[in-house]
């Protein structure tokens, strides 16, 4: 193997070692060309094939098989049949061109080596071959890689869950789903693997996905600052080129990777209210009162969490009726109080006997089986378990059905853990509780059914978890067709969006894991992956009061927003730092609610779109050189800018502001031109946050959870200057919207004003308000469609000028 074996993680290093002896050759000339409707059919000198082929007009697919015949075109990644797209192919004895609808233009050197390089319909380059590292397979460990000409400067981003700098660029990364507890800063692999990147470079981008299940890597630059290369230990070398079309934006090319693999479900907008979880909440009184404990303190939150112990022994879909006696009557009170609950649910299934779910699995012959067939055995919290083989159909659909039972007593939503998977070391290890370590998973050698392509479990580990939770959101979705699942999940693959919400697992009580959570959840977002977050305040052990408090800050906009901690931490709940902080933590929460309109349509817009809710700055922003490395600031959508305190002690700090756009303060009106930076105030009550000028913000009066969300009017915070934005309502739960059970109200901004198309009401929340924030003095006459409006109020200390409607009849309002 070619790639330097130094810069793989410790993780990687048993691995590399096997495989050093073995020859990788290179793919070779090509000796005959087959044109194709989508492109062309190689064969290769080496005996390898490769297909090239245009999926639309701006992606292009690459295959090659080493043994020179292509397996099924099966894959979990694709939400769905691959499309394919015609190409003209003018074949030649040099070179073999394709080209596309759009002009996207493949030029491949047929000599001395295969050379695949990719242009835009501009005639720039998207993607080169590195000649000087052509395409490779290893005929004795199966092993494949490819490497592209890097330019200076060129940035890269996505990879799914890394620990790493914003940008991956001369980072090194595999690929191998894994429990990393209290993970420092830095290191790989993680529990997610997502084997796609957005590239950037002089405002341009483009995107690729190596679709290969196995463990495989990344090395941007950082053996040889001129190239990358990706391989993976076997299979085929697969991937796409997301081009980003004429524009080359990476929304573009996320709209296109998220179009192939999938795009978010849309979750039930409780899922969006702040949740409240800890390892574990002990008994049945305890969950209620915590649960009491935000009633009676006005802090608002719609969901509780029950981790392990809720369970009898851990046997998932048990309770444990000593300290749960009575889960019906608990889960009714807390829904009275407009909670929801979710419950964790590990893969790991205690092999006992007189446990009826085990003897199921086992008669259906649902379980992961060793090389020699037997049942494969491992051990995770319950003690000896077997795995369902989430590879398999009839283990998925047995599975899904298991959570009839939790339904039946009234849990809402449920939390896929461990599934890397992830499980104990075996006896003999001096530690036996879960520790870092790559043989802390399933043997490479057992088997999975792969859905019709059996396989080893170096194939299908990093599927695994996805499979799991794709399982447990079939299920529920069969279970209950007019409730949208909300499954969390730690560990995934490229395309697990189309299943779950992702956290990132075991972080720390640190400020650099706070710091962490901006480059970790934006990159996940970039990945495709919507609906994001991380245990507020680190799982690992105990914030102290200020940490925490800025942490709550730092996530209030973040997708998925939930507090959790390990077994052994201090209480953590937002009232448990003292009377100061819980007057800062529930205002924290609050702003959550009041936006809480703003942030569901960003997920309905994600559903149509493929752009997250949470962006990276450069994301937005391309051509804003200043903005491409910016990783302690975020956007939630396109119109607001968060910039947390990351920093012990901090009371003000510095804010970038992109170029383009000017900002307008949150709190006080203050307007920032784009391309600029400010030091602004940032008192620990403060989160330091900033709407785009001339965007229209839909906010909703503080409410106490989501439930009550149906009956408040909103106000529409309109940021002076041109522009517009839009509100998607429907019942916040179910599939209606789909059935044009929803509405989209829109907004258009001008210097003047505001023009609102707000299409009938059908019984969602109307819209109250409108309020122009940043303006520099009270206008002298606001009209409402020609007439002089009512109770306008001005703020000078927020310079936000309020103006109430008369009913949802108006079309414009005037100053
Ligand atoms: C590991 C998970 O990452 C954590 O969130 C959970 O609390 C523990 N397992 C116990 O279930």
């Amino acid at each position: 193997m070619r790639f330097d074996r130094h810069l793989l993680a410790a993780a990687c290093a048993a691995f590399v070692l096997t495989h050093a002896h073995a020859a990788p050759r290179t793919v070779g000339a090509v000796v005959r060309t087959v044109p194709s409707a989508d492109g062309a059919d190689l064969t290769l000198s080496s005996g390898a094939r490769v297909h090239v082929g245009f999926v639309t007009p701006d992606v292009v697919r690459v295959r090659m098989a080493p043994t020179g015949s292509f397996g099924p075109d099966v894959s979990y990644a694709i939400g769905g049949t691959p499309p394919a797209s015609t190409a003209t192919v003018t074949p030649g004895d040099a070179n073999v061109e394709l080209r596309s609808a759009t002009g996207t233009r493949v030029v491949i050197a047929t000599k001395p080596d295969l050379a695949i390089a990719v242009y835009d319909g501009a005639g720039r380059r998207v993607v080169a071959d590195d000649p000087a590292r052509p395409m490779t397979f290893n005929p004795d460990d199966g092993a494949v890689e490819t490497s592209m000409r890097r330019d200076d400067f060129e940035l890269y981003y996505g990879f799914g869950e890394k620990t790493m700098p914003l940008s991956r660029h001369q980072q090194a990364m595999a690929m191998w789903n894994s429990d990393v507890p209290d993970y420092p800063a830095g290191h790989d692999p993680s529990y997610e693997s997502i084997p796609f990147f957005i590239a950037l470079h002089d405002g341009r981008s483009y995107g690729v996905f190596f679709n290969n299940t196995r463990r495989s890597w990344f090395d941007m630059g950082k053996t040889a600052p001129h190239r990358y290369s990706f391989g993976a230990d076997g299979g085929e070398l697969d991937y796409y080129v997301f081009t980003g079309g004429a524009a080359r934006t990476p929304a573009n090319v996320l709209r296109d990777y998220t179009a192939l693999t999938g795009r978010g479900a849309l979750p039930p907008l409780w899922a969006l209210g702040y949740q409240q979880s800890r390892w574990s909440y002990k008994t049945q009184e305890q969950v209620l009162d915590v649960a009491r404990g935000f009633r009676r303190r006005h802090i608002p939150a719609d969901v509780i969490y029950l981790d392990i112990d809720h369970m009898d022994g851990f046997r998932v879909f048990t309770w444990n009726r000593t300290t749960f006696p009575d889960p019906t009557g608990m889960l009714a009170r807390l829904h009275g109080d407009g909670f929801h609950a979710v419950t964790i649910v590990d893969p790991g299934i205690k092999v006992d006997d007189h446990y009826p779910i085990y003897r199921s699995g086992r008669e259906q012959g649902v379980y992961v089986r060793n090389a020699d067939g037997s049942e494969l055995h491992a051990k995770v919290w319950p003690g000896i378990c077997a795995f369902p083989d989430f590879t398999l159909p009839a283990a998925r659909t047995w599975f899904g059905s298991l959570y009839q039972a939790p339904l039946d007593v009234g849990v809402d939503g449920f939390w896929n853990d461990m599934n890397e998977p992830g499980v104990f070391a075996p006896d003999g290890f001096d530690k036996p509780e879960i520790s870092l370590g790559p043989q802390k998973t399933f043997p490479l050698d057992a088997h999975h059914a792969g859905d019709g392509q059996p396989g080893t479990h170096a194939q299908y580990h990093n599927v695994y978890g996805m499979q799991m939770a794709r399982a447990s959101f079939e299920g529920l979705r069969s279970l209950r067709p007019d409730k949208r699942p909300l499954v969390l999940t730690r560990a995934g693959f490229a395309g697990v969006q189309r299943y779950a919400a992702v956290w990132t697992g075991d972080n720390s009580p640190t400020w650099t894991h706070l710091a962490l959570t901006i480059p970790m959840l934006t990159n996940l977002s970039v990945s495709g992956v919507p609906f994001v977050g991380a245990d507020v305040g680190g799982f690992m052990g105990s914030p102290g009061a200020e940490l925490h408090t800025r942490w709550l800050q730092a996530a209030a906009l973040t997708p998925y927003f939930r507090t959790h901690s390990n077994d052994v931490s201090a209480p953590r709940e937002p009232w448990a730092f003292g009377a100061a902080h819980e007057r800062v933590n529930r205002a924290t929460i609050e702003l959550r609610y009041r936006l809480l309109p703003y942030l569901y349509t960003l997920f309905a817009d994600n559903e149509q779109s493929g752009l997250p809710p949470m962006r990276p700055l450069w994301f937005a922003y391309p051509r804003d050189t200043r903005a491409s490395l910016v990783d302690d600031q975020f956007l939630a959508g396109g119109d607001l800018l968060v910039a947390p305190v990351l920093h012990e002690g901090q009371t003000t700090r510095d804010v970038y502001f992109p170029q383009g756009d000017a900002w307008i303060d949150w709190w006080d009106g203050t307007r920032h031109a784009g391309g600029t930076s400010a030091r602004v105030a940032a008192p620990l009550d403060r989160l330091p946050l900033f709407i785009r000028a001339g965007a229209v913000v839909p906010t909703a009066p503080v409410v106490q959870h989501t439930g009550e969300l149906k009956n408040v009017p909103l106000t529409l915070v309109v940021a002076a200057g041109a522009g517009g934005g839009h509100v998607f309502q429907d019942a916040g739960d179910g599939y209606g919207y789909r059935d044009e059970a929803s509405r989209m109200i829109a907004a258009t901004a001008d210097d003047h004003g505001v023009r609102l198309d707000i299409p009938a009401n059908r019984g969602w929340q109307k819209v109250g308000a409108v309020e122009f924030t940043g303006l520099a003095a009270a206008p002298a006459n606001v009209r409402i469609d020609g007439k002089p409006a009512r109770d306008v109020r001005f703020d000078a200390a927020t310079h936000r000028l309020r103006v109430p409607l008369p009913d949802e009849h108006v079309k414009r309002i005037d100053f």
